[in-house]
């Protein structure tokens, strides 16, 4: 009889193009023109769960996209179970002309495949599904209980799968969650990530004239909310990039000397890191390494701005209105809430009265930190060790997922983050792709996981 591993390496083939296949469904969770396409995105998967082997699979209906339940429970009442959990939206594809082919369209170049979705996060979700379905075809059964929960919300905000969570703790109960949605350090190098940055995501909107006005005969007399949208953003932070928001970092939880020590340990390599950005230099707070600025540091950026005259040649107006998109990466114990209070506040005392401005949500998630001593984490050590012939370390990650946090406070439940992404995976970014040997890794990885929790 076949064993789980012999099924994955001898189906490899087959199991890049059913990715592929995922990948062609455009399921952009923010934009509304896809909702169609999101569902559909959804219903592959559904097929792709029962087709597992997997049992109770279902689509469960929510004020927006679709979440997704399958189980199989038949490992024991002294089994452990094990809650993996993915996403199957993806962020928007733009700017698509810097696309080298097309981001629906799958293409597989120098043993990476490259689309919209491939490493966040539809190829490392599928990674599960496919190591249960090597169990399930093969053994007929698995050596723990698993549940599947997956989204379609994760990159715009992720609000029905948080108001689930608390209603449904019988059905999503379990002894730990797996979530492959990081990268691991490098190509031959795995990591399991155990502490990620929340967020606070927001919207400020500045409004001064009733309409837009011409700058000859109003300018010196009527503010120009632009002006004053610069004037604010660079009240935010210093040129060094420390938040001058008051009590911005009241909460901020110190670095232990022994987290900065294992910290720093980590074997990054600066240049080629920033080799991999293209910008001319690396930045930040000079009294952290790029190390701890990149995963146990709060930040505060601008995604973008909206206003005045943006077309072809110049236009002399004053707009009537301006707008920004504005998050902050939280670490623990920062407060979401506290701090888009915070914010609100500081900005409505600098802003000055010739103008009105507004602060909406947006949406946050708490940062989280996971024991990397506990059981689920050394049997997930082992299972890379096994797959990869190199022992993982263990790193924090400024990404946020927000559900890990829920899952934590609501179910009482860890996660190991076990990824399989690479940091130049350019995920969120044109060309994006996915390292296809650490796919077909991820997929045994998985399956030794299942294997080791199990019997631990
Ligand atoms: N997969 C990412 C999280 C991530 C990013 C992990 C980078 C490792 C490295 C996830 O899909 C994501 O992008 N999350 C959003 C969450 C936000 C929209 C609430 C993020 O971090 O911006
Ligand atoms: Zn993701």
């Amino acid at each position: 009889m076949q064993t789980p591993l012999h099924f994955a390496q001898t189906n490899q083939e087959r199991h890049l193009q059913e990715l592929i296949e995922f990948l062609r469904i455009p399921s952009i969770s923010t934009q509304p023109e896809c909702s169609a396409d999101t569902r559909a995105a959804a219903n592959w998967l559904l097929t792709a769960l029962t087709e597992a082997g997997l049992e109770n699979a279902r689509l469960i209906e929510t004020q927006r996209h679709p979440l997704l339940y399958a189980d199989w429970l038949h490992a024991g009442a002294d089994a452990p179970t094990v809650l993996i959990y993915g996403h199957y939206d993806v962020q928007p594809a733009d700017p698509l002309e810097l696309w080298t082919t097309p981001p629906f369209a799958p293409d597989v170049r120098d043993n990476y495949l490259y689309a919209r979705g491939a490493s966040d996060d539809k190829g490392q979700v599928y990674v599960h599904v496919k190591a249960v379905a090597a169990y399930l075809q093969t053994n007929g059964r698995l050596p723990i209980n698993v549940k599947f929960i997956i989204e379609g919300e994760e990159e715009s905000g992720g609000e029905s799968l948080a108001a689930f969570i608390p209603r449904h703790k019988d059905l999503l109960a379990a002894d730990i969650a797996v979530v492959s949605d990081t990268a691991i350090l490098g190509p031959e190098q795995p990591a399991i990530v155990y502490g990620l940055r929340g967020i606070c995501y927001l919207f400020l909107d500045i409004t001064g004239p009733e309409h837009d006005l011409h700058s000859g005969s109003f300018g010196g007399g009527i503010n120009n909310p632009l002006n004053v949208l610069g004037h604010i953003i660079a009240k935010l932070k210093d040129e060094e990039g420390h938040i001058l928001i008051p009590g911005f970092y009241d909460r901020v939880r110190p670095l232990s000397a022994a987290e900065r020590a294992l910290l720093n340990q980590l074997p990054l390599n600066e240049a080629e890191w920033l080799a991999q950005t293209g910008a001319p230099a690396a930045w930040g707070e000079p009294e952290y390494t790029l190390v701890e600025r990149l995963g146990a540091r709060p930040t505060l950026d601008i995604h973008g701005i909206i206003g005045g005259y943006t077309g072809n040649g110049g236009k002399t107006v004053l707009p009537a209105a301006v707008h920004a998109k504005i998050s902050m990466r939280l670490v623990p114990d920062q407060d979401p809430e506290e701090i888009h209070a915070a914010f609100a506040a500081y900005v409505q005392a600098i802003a000055p009265p010739s103008v009105t401005v507004t602060v909406s949500g947006g949406h946050g998630a708490k940062a989280s930190i996971t024991d990397y001593t506990i059981p689920a984490m050394q049997a997930a050590a082992a299972a890379y060790t096994e797959s990869f012939g190199k022992e993982p370390v263990f790193m924090r990650e400024g990404g946020s997922i927000p559900v890990v946090g829920l899952f934590q406070n609501h179910l009482g439940v860890e996660t190991v983050l076990m990824g399989f992404g690479l940091h130049d995976d350019r995920i969120h970014s044109p060309n994006e792709r996915f390292y296809l040997p650490n796919y077909y890794r991820g997929i045994e990885t998985s399956i030794r996981f299942l294997q080791k929790y199990g019997n631990v």
